[in-house]
């Protein structure tokens, strides 16, 4: 199926909320304890808080918050931002586990490289048991910086490539 990559808007935060409830289980149902789940996601995922990430990054330079959709139906979302202290920031990749490995992830990232300036580089940070997520980033070049964000996850540097 045709996906179409977009930025987000309001009314996606209820969408965005019922991916990341969806894929968060799936992907830490094993390697995280059910309360750390549930409360990471009440906390980050508040629609008080998306509504703000959303509107920020249609105002700020710097900042994006992507949506994968098909059928016109949210599959997937990307937030980058900027932090104080480590600068360009993949913040957030997740994919319906029905969609994943049909590509989304990696519009997604592309469309976030095409905003950003080649030979720029920024950082995220992935579990370090996850190994779908490591691999699907070491695809992209995602290179581990040897830190780690206690207590279980790794840093990785991505350099923007040149436009294709
Ligand atoms: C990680 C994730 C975002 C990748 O998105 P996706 O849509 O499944 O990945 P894509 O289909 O775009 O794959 C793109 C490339 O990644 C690589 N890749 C994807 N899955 C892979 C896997 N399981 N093993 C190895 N490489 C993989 C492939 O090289 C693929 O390239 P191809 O098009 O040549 O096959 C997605 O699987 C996901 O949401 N996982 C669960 C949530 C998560 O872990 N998010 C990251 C949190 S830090």
């Amino acid at each position: 199926m045709k996906h179409l990559i977009r930025d987000a808007e309001q009314s996606d935060i209820e969408p965005i909320r019922s991916v990341a409830s969806i894929t968060w289980w799936a992907t830490y149902g094993d390697l995280r304890n059910p309360e750390w789940i549930r409360s990471h996601l009440a906390e980050y995922y508040s629609p008080e808080l998306l509504a703000e990430q959303i509107a920020s990054a249609a105002s700020t330079d710097g900042a994006h918050f992507l949506v994968a959709t098909e059928d016109g139906e949210v599959r997937g979302y990307l937030h980058f931002h900027q932090l104080a202290d480590q600068g360009p920031y993949l913040r957030r990749l997740y994919v319906l586990p029905e969609a994943q490995g049909q590509g989304l992830g990696k519009s997604l990232v592309e469309e976030l490289h095409s905003r950003l300036a080649p030979g720029s580089s920024y950082l995220l940070d992935v579990h370090h048991e996850n190994s779908r997520a490591i691999s699907f980033y070491e695809s992209l070049g995602a290179v581990a910086t040897g830190e780690r964000l206690e207590p279980c996850w790794d840093y990785y540097r991505v350099v923007v490539p040149d436009a294709s």
